[in-house]
């Protein structure tokens, strides 16, 4: 059977940047004036009064520091708090696919590939703005792809969950070449005034050429998948199209991204601890063997976690699992993919696990060799 590589991968990046400070100072203004405009509900008990975050908590149960938004001021108004973007007429390019075609060519760049070369399109991420047409058709019109392109969504596991299609259509020879591309606006899905939630969101886009016989100088093969679902109401997007005829009228806050961040926590790490060991045991490999654990970025002491687990008794080295929450924070399907474009170190013959874990819950491990 043919091999099958990551040819490349490539990114776009908002130009906003937002820091923790910044995101503190507007979320306790929006405090301040919610508690000063409910004093008397609050003071009859009725309301509970909001309580502030800080900068310190938010670096130490997560090690964010920053995130890359696609608009800042209306995100940062303590009158508004979410961004604000204009609409786009249909015969436009839509926002989702303008940053997935900003990722796609920087993916195609690295691998010395043009848009000819590509087979099929498949987009993948947490959220897609609509239904149909999908995106994934029109970044393949917008590139002059032929072929087919079709979206899909596995919260945030999407982007693995992708590149394991594109991995079996390539194996069963349905195509050689396919762009994977996950757009992911994850600032238009998170609760802003959510005092556990607010600072966990980043936006980016990232995109993967997966690709059989590969030429690109900076390939790694694919050796195989792990994956595995568990279902959960842990995490939790109640937003869809049955809303509309529902019996129900929903508040703002009811339809946006919603976690039991303890919960899920407690119950992600030891599933992926655990499907990462038997991934490596099904291939008589031991954690020794892998370079890098390019895993999904939500939460520092996470990942730590998961690879405390994973090398037991052995020493812990935190280098092993590369960390980008500092800078982009939680990217959703993005995050085990910019971990993997940016801290790619692997000398020829290397391996290294991308493992993302998420909504659903989905957790998929990748297992790679320079
Ligand atoms: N600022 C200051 N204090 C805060 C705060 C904030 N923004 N948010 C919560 N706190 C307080 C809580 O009130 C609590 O106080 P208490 O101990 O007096 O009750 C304390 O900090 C601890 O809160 P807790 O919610 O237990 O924090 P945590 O250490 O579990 O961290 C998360 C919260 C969300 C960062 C963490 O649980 C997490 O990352 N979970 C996994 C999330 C994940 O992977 N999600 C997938 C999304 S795709």
């Amino acid at each position: 059977m043919r091999e099958v590589h990551i040819a490349s991968t490539g990114l776009w990046i908002p130009e906003h940047k937002v820091s923790n400070d910044e995101l503190i100072q507007s979320f306790n203004e929006y405090v301040d004036k919610y508690n000063e405009d409910n004093k008397d509900s609050i003071n009859e008990g009725s309301i509970k009064a909001l309580e502030h975050s800080s900068t310190e908590f938010v670096e130490k149960a997560s090690g964010i520091k920053s995130r890359y938004v696609i608009e800042k001021k209306h995100l940062l108004d303590p009158n508004f708090m979410k961004p604000l973007i204009e609409p786009r007429d249909k015969n436009d390019l839509s926002i989702l696919a303008e940053i997935g075609v900003n990722a796609a060519k920087d993916a195609l760049e690295r691998a010395n590939l043009q848009p000819k070369d590509i087979d099929a399109v498949i987009v993948s991420a947490a959220n897609i703005s609509r239904a149909y047409p999908a995106i994934a058709i029109e970044i393949q019109n917008e590139l002059d792809i032929k072929g087919y392109a079709y979206d899909m969504m596995v919260a945030c596991s999407s982007a693995t969950f992708g590149i394991s299609n594109a991995y079996s259509d390539i194996k069963t020879e349905k195509a050689d070449t396919i762009l994977v591309i996950n757009p992911e606006i994850t600032t238009a899905h998170n609760n802003y005034t959510d005092r556990e939630a607010h600072f966990i969101f980043g936006d980016v886009a990232a995109a993967t050429v997966v690709q059989g016989e590969s030429n690109s100088p900076v390939k790694s093969r694919i050796i195989s998948f792990k994956q595995s679902t568990v279902f959960s109401n842990n995490i939790r997007n109640e937003k869809g199209f049955i809303n509309f005829i529902e019996n129900k009228d929903y508040s703002r806050d009811e339809l946006l991204f919603k976690q039991n961040g303890k919960k899920v926590f407690k119950d992600v790490c030891p599933l992926v601890a655990e499907l990462i060991s038997e991934h490596l045991s099904e291939e008589d490999l031991s954690h020794r063997d892998i370079k890098k654990f390019w895993l999904h970025q939500a939460n520092l002491n996470m990942n730590n976690f998961i690879l405390k687990r994973i090398v037991g008794d052995d020493k812990f080295n935190a280098d092993k699992a590369p960390c980008v929450l500092d800078e982009f924070a939680n990217t959703s399907s993005a995050g085990s993919l910019i971990a993997y474009h940016r801290h790619n170190d692997l000398k020829p013959g290397d391996k290294g696990i991308i493992c993302s874990f998420g909504g659903g819950y989905s957790i998929c491990s990748i297992l790679v060799e320079k």
